[in-house]
């Protein structure tokens, strides 16, 4: 029998610190004006001392699980997708797992940059299609202002914190929940300079005593960036919809990256998808990295923007460059 991959609950957690354009308009040479037309973001969540990726992730968690009515008990499985993890070592994923009280379950962290959650997802999906009773939780949290270098006007404008999480798993999806119909997963090694954290890893190993550079946060080119994210968001979406028989018209609502609105709206365009069916959120968010999808999964069913029947198309896009697209429908 074909495995089922029900989505049986949603969550998401910002941090309660506010970051505006106004407030950033006293750290950078920027303006509220700059920043609005070129990114449509308005302020972003800033995470408070100590708050890592984890404690961001748990509360997420939490809001998943009851959302699902699940005790974290009941889980097998927990992947985080993050690129901002608390620790190089243990793993997001295991730090998570303590934190929720838990033990002996197959935790793993996934890095595919902003694209992570789909990846978690799909990587989720392979767990349940392999072991049946597998109840998987799937996270993306992301501190990223922890390498936000906040001299560099360019990027520090862009980001945000935050977290997300799904529980996935075989069960008959009730009324509320969602199938994932369909997952695209890609990536392309060749353009990952273009997006670059690189203190810090085996290539730029830190040594002691040294002074963190700029190497040490997002580094990025923009311009080159913006093409690429409409290029590929739009091409796998079209291939996610016509290897389904689908077109823009069967789906209800868009859930694209929510890095820049300018993008968005680039995609949106280029696949005949009205205004009105585009989710956003980075007004309020900036660009939370991987947990972008999820909260905005989150927030689209918290605001009654999908109900029973619906159909959903997301799609990401993140440095390495990774992209995805999954379409899901509501019981
Ligand atoms: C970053 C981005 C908003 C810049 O927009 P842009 O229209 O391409 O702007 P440019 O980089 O060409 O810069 C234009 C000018 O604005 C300036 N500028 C850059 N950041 C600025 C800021 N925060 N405030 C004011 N001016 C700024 C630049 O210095 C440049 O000035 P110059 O012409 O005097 O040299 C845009 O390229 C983008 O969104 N790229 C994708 C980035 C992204 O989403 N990354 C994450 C992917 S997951």
């Amino acid at each position: 029998m074909q495995p089922r991959f029900t989505l049986e609950g949603f969550g998401r957690y910002v941090p309660q610190r506010v970051l505006t354009n106004a407030d950033l308009e006293s750290i950078v040479e920027t303006s509220d004006d700059w920043i609005t037309t070129r990114t449509g973001i308005k302020e972003r969540r800033i995470v408070a001392p100590g708050e890592a990726c984890t404690d961001l992730a748990a509360h997420a968690a939490r809001a998943a699980l009851d959302n699902a009515g699940r005790a974290a008990g009941e889980l097998s499985h927990i992947y985080v997708a993050t690129f901002t993890p608390d620790t190089v070592c243990p793993p997001a994923a295991c730090t998570l797992q303590d934190k929720l009280g838990l033990k002996n379950l197959a935790c793993m962290d996934i890095a595919a940059a902003c694209s992570g959650f789909l990846f978690a997802l799909d990587t989720a999906m392979g767990a349940v299609a392999r072991k049946p009773d597998s109840v998987v939780l799937v996270c993306a949290s992301e501190v990223v202002t922890s390498r936000t270098n906040w001299a560099d006007r360019a990027t520090c404008v862009l980001f945000g914190d935050g977290a997300g999480a799904v529980v996935l798993s075989n069960r008959e999806p009730k009324p509320g929940q969602a199938s994932v119909r369909d997952i695209i997963i890609q990536s392309d090694g060749a353009l990952g300079p273009l997006l670059t954290v690189k203190g810090g890893g085996s290539a730029h190993p830190y040594k002691l005593g040294q002074t963190v550079d700029a190497d040490h946060f997002i580094e990025m080119i923009g311009p080159e960036i913006y093409k690429n994210a409409v290029r590929n968001m739009t091409q796998v979406c079209e291939d996610i919809l016509a290897r389904n028989a689908l077109t823009m018209n069967d789906v209800d609502l868009f859930i694209p990256h929510q890095a820049n609105l300018r993008i968005m709206e680039g995609v949106a365009k280029r696949l005949r998808c009205p205004e009105a069916k585009v989710m956003i959120t980075v007004d309020r968010y900036g660009n939370t990295a991987a947990a972008s999808a999820p909260i905005a999964l989150a927030d689209a069913l918290a605001e009654g923007r999908v109900g029973p029947g619906s159909r959903v198309l997301m799609t990401t896009f993140g440095g390495g460059f990774t992209w995805a697209a999954a379409l899901l429908e509501f019981a």
